[in-house]
């Protein structure tokens, strides 16, 4: 898996920072077991960064950046505001990295380590992650933030597209989804899904309801996962076999579609789950970094150079 992605993305090594920065994967683990043990949602917070920041522009830290007050980036667009958290942990790791090994390490590799060791305090898979990816000097606008990143009302059809537009398979959008074991999402989110779908359990959606009225509480947030929401595992796929998946997005990868088959392998097989899914993470990683002499080493992980 590794061999595969140093091939084909030549400069991205999971040793690229061994000389420079020797102690970076202890920093990094340290910071986000301490940024969990505060507040566990820090873990969702970290993964879903990295995948909002992958897939808007590539993996280059993109997401990080403030909006200024001239311009609205890709942090400001609808996709992100008000939903996108965490951005103080990486603030915090990006400090001790700097300390110890100043202008060395991109911040987009840091958020690659933090999604990884976040996956791994929760007891999720492990996996080795190629670093040696650069920074972005600007952020994606709010319009490709939002033709990028897959809405929570898209069908199979559409995730798959967006996920194949990214060089990632079927299997992949799966595996990766299986991200929704942790982590929350608001009322006004899931609102349609528990008031109008047909293909949701009758008693899954009245406990829901009690968390989401009618109307208003839009940003009132609650777990993706009712049962084991800091801990990384299959139930996601087993509550979508019950018609208990909080996103339409969710639900609509079980239920006569083209994908049922992986939601039932992962329902019933944690270590297919975990191995696929660790694997999509290495591919999602490596989705059009800035390596070499592009972009550059963000001091602040909220404002270019
Ligand atoms: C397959 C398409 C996907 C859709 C439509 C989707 C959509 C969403 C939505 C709507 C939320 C809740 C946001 C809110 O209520 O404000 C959410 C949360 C989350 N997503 Fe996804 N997502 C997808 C794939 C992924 C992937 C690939 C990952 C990571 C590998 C991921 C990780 C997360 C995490 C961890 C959270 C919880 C974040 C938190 O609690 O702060 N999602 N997602």
């Amino acid at each position: 898996m590794l061999l595969l992605a140093c091939s084909v993305h030549g400069q991205l090594s999971s040793d690229f920072y061994q000389s420079t920065c020797p102690r970076l994967q202890r920093i990094v683990r340290s910071a986000t077991q301490q940024a969990i043990d505060k507040d566990p949602i820090m873990g969702a917070a970290m993964l879903r960064l990295f995948f909002h920041d992958c897939f808007v522009n590539g993996c280059d830290a993109s997401v990080l950046l403030d909006d200024t007050p001239t311009s609205v980036g890709e942090k400001g667009s609808p996709a992100n505001f008000n939903s996108l958290r965490g951005f103080e942990v990486i603030d915090d790791i990006k400090a001790q990295v700097e300390a110890a090994c100043p202008a060395t390490v991109s911040c987009a590799d840091i958020l690659a380590l933090a999604a990884r060791h976040s996956v791994s305090v929760l007891r999720g898979p492990r996996w080795q992650v190629p670093l040696g990816r650069r920074d972005a000097r600007t952020a994606a606008s709010p319009a490709e933030a939002i033709a990028n990143l897959p809405p929570a009302d898209m069908e199979v059809p559409g995730l798959i597209g967006i996920f194949a537009s990214k060089g990632l398979d079927a299997k992949d959008m799966v595996a990766l989804s299986g991200a929704h074991t942790i982590g929350q999402t608001r009322c006004g989110v899931y609102r349609a899904r528990i008031y109008n779908d047909k293909n949701v359990d009758p008693n899954f959606a009245a406990i829901r309801k009690n968390n989401c009225p009618p109307f208003g509480d839009d940003n009132k947030w609650t777990p993706l996962d009712l049962q084991t929401p800091t801990r990384f595992d299959n139930k996601y796929y087993r509550n979508l076999l019950g018609g208990r998946g909080i996103l339409h997005s969710d639900q609509a990868l079980y239920g006569g579609g083209q994908v049922d088959g992986l939601v039932k392998s992962y329902s019933a097989n944690n270590s297919a789950f975990f191995a696929d899914f660790a694997l999509a993470m290495t591919k999602m990683g490596n989705i059009s970094p800035l390596t070499g002499a592009n972009g550059e080493i963000r001091l602040n992980c909220r404002k270019a150079n």
